[in-house]
């Protein structure tokens, strides 16, 4: 179904835990090496998936539902995938993308209480056999998380108000902590968990030490979307 050629890493975990940030430094120090790079989002990372981020993110969606709300990031995750991720994989692209999959495990399944089975028969549509090859699982306790999410969006001169689930409780917040650290424990092959509490370059240290060993043969093109 994929012609393989680059390599997919995903990165994940709660609010403020600092994946934005790692996927830059990831994202320089690739460049500089002559790495092809895409550097992309969820939601979003494509037109139509951008369109769809808008409406889950101001809370537009909430009123018809969870199930609603996990089959637009279902929708706009087919897009991404089919518009910009695939076609970067099979051009021999290292694609970083900040949230994928296993977002939806948590936040729609684990503490959007749906069913399993939807869940994976959601996954399996919208991935469409596109696997990450790597996920990197930053972790934080989620007390600190939203402390640093707000911190940053105060910096950014955004809007204080939280987006549709950072404004949700800190135990909500925890259990999805755990749940990311349950997926690690299930896919250990592809899911690392890293320590997100210490300084940023220690950790992009350690992130570009699980990283390039699975490199592949590449070339030197740069390119992004969205804002991740
Ligand atoms: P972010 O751009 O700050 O990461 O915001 C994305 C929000 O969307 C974040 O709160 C997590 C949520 N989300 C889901 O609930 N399910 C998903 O599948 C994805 C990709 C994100």
């Amino acid at each position: 179904m994929r012609s393989k050629q680059g390599l997919f890493v995903t990165f994940e975990g709660g609010e403020g835990t600092g994946k934005s940030t790692q996927i830059r430094l990831l994202a320089d120090r690739l460049r500089r090496k002559g790495v092809d790079i895409l550097v992309t989002r969820e939601p979003g990372g494509s037109p139509g998936a951008e369109a769809v981020r808008h409406v889950l993110l101001s809370g537009a969606a909430e009123q018809f539902g969870t199930r609603m709300e996990a089959v637009l990031f279902a929708a706009a995750r087919n897009d991404h995938v089919e518009e910009i991720i695939r076609p970067a994989l099979a051009s021999g692209a290292v694609v970083l993308c900040d949230r994928f999959l296993d977002s939806t495990r948590v936040y729609q399944g684990v503490t959007g209480n749906l069913e399993p089975s939807f869940i994976q028969n959601l996954e399996r549509v919208a991935i469409n056999g596109v696997m990450p090859d790597c996920t990197i699982i930053l972790d934080l306790p989620a007390a600190e998380g939203l402390r640093r999410a707000k911190s940053r969006a105060q910096a950014e001169a955004q809007t204080a108000e939280p987006d549709r689930f950072e404004k949700e409780e800190l135990d909500t917040h925890e259990k999805r902590r755990e749940a990311f650290l349950d997926i690690a424990d299930q896919e250990p092959l592809r899911c690392r968990v890293v320590d997100a509490s210490g300084a940023p370059e220690m950790i992009a240290e350690k992130i570009f030490s699980i990283v390039e060993p699975l490199l592949p043969i590449h070339s030197s093109r740069v390119k992004e979307t969205g804002s991740a």
